[in-house]
């Protein structure tokens, strides 16, 4: 059995009573989908894991994504992490050094400050992400989570009709634009491999029936909507749904690992003092299919104007 202890009533919880070294029995892993349907932000203290052991675990909730790093932007190039499905979330270079100011990899890595939900800019985004630490700075450095069923749950019914109907385009180059990276010079394939693509604003979770919003700062805009309306929706739903009623700010010590559920909440990481080593590996799980389907076609502009306006 699992010793499942709510960090807050219906959002974050601490699991303990398993040891992700092993091979987890069905039994203990149901446990651990349950909880994460039931929450949506499980810490697991203590988890020493390393690469294999995190990879293995990961699988236990689908297949996984390749991370972008090695597979896009350092392509060919030496990394920290030996698996590329590992995401790097550190400020270290392949020697384990710290990563000067201008290195491609910190500044892509910028953006993850940002509010957002993992690789919600690829067609079929990410269900849940598991994410570990070897090495954490003292201060500042946190994750911080926003609940986005309670904020859903939060809008009056009228807004919900409205938001229901509506698909946003996911850029990932978007993102990194907003923190300074220079994405209208990248390479021509870059941007062939990551196309803008559509995403519902308002998804239904799978494991637990419950709707929440879809948000990101991957996202450049509202299909249907004109330019001003759709920015001032998406800034109007972003504020709200990152009301501190909503969001639980996570410290991280060594050998945490905290999984979450994309599907039905934002992160970001918090600013810290760069100087200090910081070192975390991301596994990231494939979602089953895509949130629009394959021939869906986007409308005309305006077309959601005046229900935006009305919002
Ligand atoms: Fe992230």
């Amino acid at each position: 059995m699992l010793d499942i202890t709510p960090i807050t009533p219906d959002f974050v919880a601490e699991v303990r009573g398993l040891d992700l070294r092993q091979a987890l029995p069905a039994s203990l892993f149901a446990e651990v989908e349950a909880a994460l349907n039931r929450y949506a932000v499980l810490v697991l203290p203590g988890q020493a894991v390393n690469e294999a052991q995190q990879l293995a675990f990961a699988r236990c909730f689908g297949p996984l994504e390749v991370s972008l790093g090695p597979s896009l932007y350092n392509a060919g190039r030496p990394r920290r992490l030996d698996d590329a499905g590992l995401s790097d979330i550190s400020n270290l270079d392949e020697t384990g050094d710290l990563l000067g100011k201008q290195d491609l990899r910190r500044l892509i890595n910028l953006s993850n400050q940002l509010w957002h939900t993992d690789s919600s800019f690829k067609r079929t985004p990410a269900s849940v992400s598991i994410l570990s630490a070897q090495e954490v700075v003292r201060e500042g450095g946190e994750t911080e989570f926003a609940d986005m069923r309670a904020a859903w749950d939060a809008l009056p019914p009228q807004q919900q009709a409205r938001l229901e109907e509506l698909v946003a385009e996911h850029d990932y180059f978007h993102s990194r634009a907003l923190t300074g990276f220079d994405a209208i010079s990248v390479p021509d394939e870059w941007k062939q491999r990551m196309p803008p693509v559509p995403q519902k604003l308002v998804r239904v979770h799978p494991g637990s029936g419950r709707k929440s919003l879809y948000l990101a700062s991957h996202i450049k805009r509202l299909y249907g909507l004109d330019d001003a309306a759709s920015r001032a929706l998406l800034d109007e739903l972003m504020s709200f749904a990152t009301l501190p009623r909503f969001v639980h700010q996570h410290h991280w010590h060594v050998d945490d690992v905290v999984i979450w559920d994309n599907r039905c909440t934002m992160h970001r990481g918090r600013p810290f003092d760069e100087s200090q080593r910081r070192a975390m590996r991301r596994a990231t799980v494939m979602d089953s299919a895509p949130t629009v389907p394959e021939n869906w076609r986007a409308p005309a502009a305006s077309s959601h104007t005046r229900a935006a306006q009305d919002a």
